[in-house]
């Protein structure tokens, strides 16, 4: 399907979503956000893409498009709300991946935190600079923010509206990696992800998406259920012998 503001390629078991609207370094307005979902559900049925990208080019995204909100009521903002693309995206079954040079602001920088894996260049700028709109993130920051980083420094990003750079993103736990070359650098890491069983990885992050929403008793219970599932997978059988006879397993994702 054609897009506008986004665009989306498939290289060598893995897809890359560019966001491409640089005459607003990327903000994110209502048909981007839907052209975002819609590729996503484009992409769950795309069986070749073991791991997806999202990335921008310049800049990842200035946030929320500004000039769409400046009128909002309550209830329209409510209706701009980003929180079922997101969702998609964080519950994704595969990993999806920011690569993220330039500024990751607002909302931008809330697409981030749906992301599994987060690679960083030099010049990335993370902040949350709602506060100083008159208003606070609302794609999920005051959740998965201090989930990430701790409280502390949630609030400290979130109360100041304060921009930080990839070194001190490193530092709060924010991203994983800062390379030369994000792009590059996240390519190479979502193909070693592609090359992992599907299945294992797809069980294992909704393992890690439970844990936070539900008991600690039932969440071990969610996880023993789902771990032992692994054991009707082929992928366990390849695993494992491939591991006796000294070998690279192949996987299949069944
Ligand atoms: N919305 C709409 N337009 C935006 C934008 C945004 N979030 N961010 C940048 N732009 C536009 C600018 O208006 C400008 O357009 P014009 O050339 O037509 O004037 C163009 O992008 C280039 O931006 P600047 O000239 O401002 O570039 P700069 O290098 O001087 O500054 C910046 C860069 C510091 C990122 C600055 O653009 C800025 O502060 N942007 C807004 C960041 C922000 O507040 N983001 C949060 C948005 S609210 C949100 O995201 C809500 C939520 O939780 C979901």
């Amino acid at each position: 399907m054609p897009y506008q503001y986004i665009s989306l390629e498939r290289c060598e078991g893995i897809a890359i979503i560019r966001l491409q609207r640089p005459e607003a370094l990327n903000a994110l307005n209502r048909q981007m956000i839907e052209e975002l979902e819609q590729c996503f559900m484009e992409l769950e049925a795309d069986k070749k893409a073991g791991a997806i990208i999202i990335t921008g080019e310049k800049h990842f995204a200035a946030g929320a498009d500004i000039n769409d909100m400046l009128e909002f009521s309550p209830e329209q903002a409510r209706a701009f709300s980003f929180r079922h693309c997101f969702a998609r995206i964080e519950a994704f079954p595969k990993p999806v991946l920011a690569a993220v040079s330039g500024f990751a602001l607002g909302g931008g920088m809330e697409l981030t935190l749906v992301c599994d894996w987060r690679i960083a260049d030099k010049t990335a700028r993370f902040g949350l600079p709602e506060i100083n709109l008159g208003i606070f993130p609302g794609a999920g920051g005051t959740l998965r923010l201090p989930r990430l980083i701790g409280t502390a420094r949630a609030k400290e990003m979130i109360f100041s509206g304060g921009t930080i750079k990839a070194e001190q993103a490193l530092e709060y736990g924010l991203i994983n990696q800062i390379a030369e070359d994000a792009l590059a650098e996240t390519i190479k890491t979502a193909q070693m992800l592609a090359g992992k069983p599907p299945i294992a990885l797809k069980l294992a992050k909704q393992c890690i998406s439970q844990a936070f929403d539900i008991d600690g008793v039932k969440a071990i219970e969610f996880e023993s259920i789902a771990w032992a599932s692994c054991f009707a997978t082929r992928d366990q059988r390849e695993g494992m012998q491939a591991f006796t006879e000294k070998r690279k397993p192949e996987f299949q994702g069944i």
